[in-house]
């Protein structure tokens, strides 16, 4: 048996992904810049994935490039707007729930002589508006905050954020890459003028993503180098990345309704059960979360120690977001939104895709059932 709720961390690629992908490295193999039919039977193809890639978001082809992944993606749209636009304002404000990729790239700008302010969250996770308001001046260069929060699956009002952003003239980055295929995004609608995604989030290839560029809005590169991308990330183009990238996107959008209520059913299904069964669970996402995450606490029993327990079992889940689970020390997201220590530490990251099912929450249900009570009675 093999239940995989660790989808927030990855998903498994579309075996049409893993088709689409071998068949790129050995029809495609020209480079896109050649100026021969080899290469420009390659560039039709990249002109193709990225009008798939950009049509998702509502975004036209030539506000797309293809970048390496979430990280790069949160780092080019930061930094390069930030070094671009460095003469306009001096303060980026941000929140406290961001993803590494994204606190990361600041605390590299605020060393620059940037001034960076990180936003409080509350009980929920959802970012004060009213800090965000006072702290919004002429000097605000950038906003980023994230659409949909790795660790809790808590969903920030972005619109809001967006038309608060743009009274004072400044620039709203909104990293998507929990909300991508989960949350329908139409970049305009949001009122981004950049946004990230990352193709291994919604069963695409890893090493592979978008940034969204809003026409107008002028970034300078993080990469240097041949000037491919519109000279914004240079390398020649991962084609059977990308190709599996825009196979991912064209199968997420055909589904997307099917698969964001199989995930919701599933979600709230485990989250009652659990509820009725288990005692001393505090959920830490809120009511209003995305179909996709549940993070939940079993006060009294260490995450990681259950986490081996499920794995044992064939069960995958996560201890705070997988991304900074090998480091030490307590989540940030759980922290920022003041629960306490026992909490923080007993919590355990269950995220759905499309295709899990009914019977495999059931058998996570049994099997958690059975041990918190047992692991707990042992780590009293
Ligand atoms: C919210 C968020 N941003 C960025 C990233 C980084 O994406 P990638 O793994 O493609 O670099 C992740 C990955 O977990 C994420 O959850």
């Amino acid at each position: 048996m093999e239940i995989y709720f660790d989808n927030s961390a990855t998903t498994a690629p579309y075996k049409e992904v893993c088709e689409t992908v071998a068949d790129t490295m050995s029809r495609f193999y020209g480079n896109p810049s050649s100026l021969h039919r080899i290469g420009k039977a390659a560039e039709d193809l990249l002109n193709d994935c990225r009008e798939s890639v950009a049509r998702s978001i509502g975004a036209s082809a030539d506000e797309i490039i293809f970048i390496s992944g979430g990280t790069e993606s949160d780092n080019t749209a930061i930094i390069g707007y930030c070094m671009a636009n460095k003469r306009r304002g001096n303060k980026i404000i941000t929140s406290k729930i961001e993803h590494p990729a994204v606190l990361e790239a600041v605390k590299h700008l605020e060393q620059s002589g940037f001034e960076a302010v990180y936003l409080d969250v509350d009980e929920t996770g959802k970012v004060d508006i009213e800090q965000l308001k006072s702290e919004l001046d002429e000097n605000t260069l950038l906003v980023s905050v994230m659409h949909v929060n790795n660790e809790t699956g808590t969903i920030q009002p972005v619109e809001e954020i967006a038309a608060m952003v743009h009274s004072v003239g400044a620039v709203f980055h909104v990293d998507a890459v929990q909300s991508y295929g989960k949350i329908k995004i139409d970049v305009k609608k949001l009122g981004a003028d950049l946004l990230t995604v990352s193709a291994h989030k919604v069963h695409g290839p890893k090493g592979v993503g978008a940034l969204y560029i809003k026409k107008a809005v002028r970034i300078s590169p993080v990469i240097y180098g041949g000037g491919q991308e519109r000279g914004l990330r240079s390398s020649t183009e991962n084609l059977p990345a990308i190709a599996g990238f825009a196979k991912a996107v064209d199968i997420m959008t055909d589904n997307f309704d099917i698969a964001v209520s199989a995930m919701g059913k599933i979600k709230a299904y485990f989250a009652n059960k659990l509820k009725e069964s288990i005692e001393n669970i505090v959920v830490n996402t809120p009511e209003d979360s995305v179909c996709s995450v549940l993070n939940i606490s079993f006060v009294g029993v260490k995450s990681e120690v259950l986490l081996h327990v499920l794995e044992d079992k064939g069960i995958y889940v996560s201890s705070g977001s997988a991304c900074s689970s090998h480091k030490k020390g307590r989540s940030h997201v759980l922290t920022a939104m003041g629960k306490k220590d026992n909490v923080t530490d007993s919590s355990l990251r269950f995220s759905f895709c499309g295709s899990n099912t009914i019977e495999e929450a059931d058998a996570a249900i049994a099997v958690l059932t059975e041990q918190v009570p047992v692991l707990s009675r042992i780590m009293r």
